[in-house]
């Protein structure tokens, strides 16, 4: 038997050091190093029976043909899209986000509805457990096998038993190898299950997926590593006062990483949200000022979201500047421009600004919304219901052009909008839109064309 090696990891970030010390130089963490055994004993094989003994031949880039990536149909359009077009074949995804968020929920969602046969391995809940969330679930499956597992070598010997066309592991940090002497969770271990699993994606072309816990500061616990291992990041997110759960790909080997899944928790499981931009815009029959609507892009996905602002006179010397979903040094710039370009005296005023459905925007054609919102609380003036905005502001006060604008005015006008401000500088092409078309050059003119 080899020697023991032993070294050293932050459990915090994953560090390597060769002694202990009592903070971590990477990410200043106190008493997070500890002492774990790297030495493995057999090489690193999840078959134990046949080694596959196949050696790679270098080809020259022009002689490699291309495959059509295979992809399997999750049967969930918001997933699909998250990412890239369904689940490829041989592809390791991990999905991070907090707890209780509902990554057990989707993804066992997801098994029950694939019609393949899926092997879900649960290092966390029991089968009756499982069993008894997918009786909450509308979706009834005879193809899904629950597996209580926290070793891999025995997930494998279940795997070789029932070959599963797709496995889905509840929570890598559960899950630990006999070849490594660490306790689950630890970085060595989260590395040496991952590889092993990942070896086996690869060489069956079975597509597995991970669930990740995460740590206080939002990353993927066993951090940046397994982040580096797997093909997809995905990250689960929402806030817990909101029924809505955003879907996003941090990292795709197999799509672009722009694109963003909607979700609704419901007692019986996550309903895929087709219309997003139906929810996030309150609905209310009373017109109140200060609110306004951007027509924004996430990803390729045309959002209508709802800014709301409050401009009150202030009640402490120095005032106060509040974001939620926006940038508060932008909305400082926004202020700036309008004080010094169109005279507001926006100065000694509280503001507030809130994007409704707790979404984060970056989208900066949402400004022209939030200039429009700034206006109508200050001037205590209602914009119209069937208004909506889509413009970024520069420091010159110009309202400049956004990217794919004919896409932001069709969704408007699919969802009912009558008019949408643009900049003057952007090119539509199409022009015989029903929806009225309202173009800007400054920030003076939005003022023109709103209250005068
Ligand atoms: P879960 O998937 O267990 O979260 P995670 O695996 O990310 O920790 O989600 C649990 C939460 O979802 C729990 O608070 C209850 C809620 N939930 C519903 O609202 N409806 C449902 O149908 C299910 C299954 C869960
Ligand atoms: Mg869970």
């Amino acid at each position: 038997m080899a020697k023991t090696k032993t070294t050293f990891f932050c459990q915090n970030c994953g560090t390597q050091y060769a002694q202990w010390i009592g903070k971590c130089n990477a990410c200043n963490e106190w008493n997070t190093i500890v002492e774990e055994i790297i030495q493995k004993e057999e090489k690193r094989d999840w078959k134990q029976s046949s080694p596959i003994k196949k050696t790679s031949k270098a080809l020259r880039i022009n002689d490699i043909a291309i495959e059509a990536e295979d992809r399997i149909d999750t049967k969930n359009n918001e997933l699909n899209r998250v990412l890239g077009g369904g689940l490829v074949k041989g592809s390791m995804t991990l999905l991070g986000g907090e707890p209780g968020i509902g990554k057990s929920t989707l993804l066992l969602q997801v098994a029950l509805q694939l019609n393949k046969k899926v092997l879900y391995v649960s290092g966390e809940e029991s089968q009756s457990q499982i069993k008894m969330r997918a009786e909450r679930l509308s979706t009834k499956s005879t193809n899904c096998f629950v597996l209580t597992e926290t070793k891999t070598q025995n997930v494998f010997k279940n795997i070789e038993e029932n070959q599963p066309e797709v496995v889905v592991i509840d929570s890598i940090q559960t899950l630990y190898t006999d070849r490594i002497d660490a306790s689950p969770g630890t970085i060595s271990q989260i590395r040496e299950t991952t590889a092993e699993l990942i070896k086996y994606a690869k060489e069956t072309a079975t597509p597995v997926m991970l669930i990740g816990h995460i740590t206080k500061e939002g990353t993927i616990a066993g951090p940046k590593l397994l982040e580096h291992m797997v093909d997809v990041v995905l990250q689960f997110e929402g806030d817990s006062n909101h029924t809505y759960r955003i879907l996003r790909a941090q990292k795709n080997r197999f799509g672009s990483t722009a694109e963003l899944g909607i979700y609704e928790m419901q007692h019986d499981g996550l309903r895929e949200v087709e219309n997003p931009s139906e929810i996030l815009i309150s609905q209310k029959d009373e017109s109140l000022s200060g609110t306004a609507i951007g027509a924004t892009l996430e990803g390729m996905r045309p959002l209508m979201l709802e800014v709301q602002a409050l401009v009150s006179t202030a009640v402490y010397g120095t005032p106060q500047r509040s974001t939620t979903g926006y940038n508060t040094k932008r909305l400082n710039m926004i202020l700036a421009v309008l004080e010094k370009r169109a005279g507001f005296r926006l100065g000694a005023k509280d503001v507030f600004l809130n994007i409704a459905g707790g979404i984060s925007v970056d989208d900066p054609a949402i400004d022209l919304s939030v200039v429009a919102a700034i206006l109508s609380s200050n001037e205590d003036e209602v914009i119209a219901k069937d208004y909506c905005f889509a413009g970024e502001v520069g420091l010159t006060g110009e309202i400049r052009p956004v990217t794919r604008i004919d896409q932001r005015i069709m969704e408007a006008q699919k969802l009912g909008f009558s008019k949408i401000m643009v900049s003057k500088y952007n090119k539509i092409t199409s022009k015989n839109y029903a929806i009225k078309v309202i173009l800007v050059t400054k920030i003076e003119d939005v003022y023109q064309q709103l209250f005068v």
